[in-house]
């Protein structure tokens, strides 16, 4: 291993321990829902006037959701049968909770997507541009994030809708931010139409406003009656849509 490489790979750990530090965080995909947190929506809750909780993890290093430059990581494996090679490379414990990061983004990323999806997880805007490329056939694509908090913002306030835009119904690749040493998104496309994504603006109790994205999945038919979205809404699949935010972590691809 040259010194490049090792200076690297120091940097990598660097960023993953500041990540895997980085608080507790309610994640949609864990299923972990604080009860009183309006984690997921109606497209009428989102209506001006309408007052929800909300909740906004703090985002202790913004860099660490930059995307790598592809020669920086090409040579590095990303699958888990490399797991060993990749902890010796990384200096990594087996059991420390980096470990347990980087195992758990390989699974996410080698697991079958859900019925009715295709997915695919991005290790760099080449992989994510060519992949919004397969599903939309143009590499012409918006990317939107929601944006990061002030850190004088309290992370969970009431909020009340001043506006609500939809911009975009059809195609959609959200992307989840993925732990692991260097940024990883996993991507997917529902193959039902009718998506939709909008922009809306909240004001805080503390008078903050903030402007994230919302994304609704329309049709629920195919999910998962047990999905803690579904029940936090009381629906059955298919019975309603289902609208969350998209946290300031992830991405949303639409096209041009
Ligand atoms: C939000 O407002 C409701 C109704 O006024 C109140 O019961 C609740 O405690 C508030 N939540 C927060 C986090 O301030
Ligand atoms: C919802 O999606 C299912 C496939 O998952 C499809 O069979 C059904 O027709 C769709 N419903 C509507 C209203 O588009």
């Amino acid at each position: 291993m040259g010194n490049e490489v090792v200076y690297c790979s120091c940097i990598l750990l660097l960023l993953l321990l500041v990540e895997v530090g980085g608080g507790v965080g309610v994640s949609m995909e864990q299923g972990q829902v604080i009860p009183w947190i309006k984690a997921y929506s109606l497209i009428k809750d989102l209506d001006v006037g309408n007052t929800w909780p909300f909740y906004f993890p703090p985002i202790q290093d913004p860099t660490s959701l930059e995307f790598f430059p592809e020669d920086q990581i090409r040579d590095i494996p990303f699958s888990s049968e490399a797991l060993p090679q990749l902890l010796r490379f990384f200096s990594l414990s087996p059991d420390s909770p980096q470990a347990r990061a980087i195992k758990q983004t390989l699974e996410v990323c080698e697991s079958e997507p859900e019925v009715g999806e295709v997915s695919h997880c991005a290790t760099s805007v080449e992989s994510l541009i060519d992949f919004a490329r397969q599903v939309f056939g143009s590499d012409r694509v918006t990317i939107l994030r929601s944006p990061l908090l002030s850190d004088s913002t309290p992370p969970v306030q009431n909020y009340t809708v001043l506006e609500s835009k939809e911009i975009w119904t059809g195609k959609m690749i959200p992307c989840h931010y993925q732990p692991y040493p260097y940024a990883v998104y996993h991507c997917h496309f529902e193959l039902v139409s009718g998506n939709k994504a909008f922009i809306v603006s909240l004001r805080g109790d503390n008078g903050d406003t903030v402007t994230p994205v919302f994304i609704c999945h329309v049709n629920t038919s195919s999910w998962d009656a047990n999905y803690v979205g579904l029940r936090a809404l009381g629906r059955k699949p298919g019975e309603s849509e289902l609208c969350h935010l998209l946290p300031a972590k992830d991405q949303l691809l639409l096209p041009k």
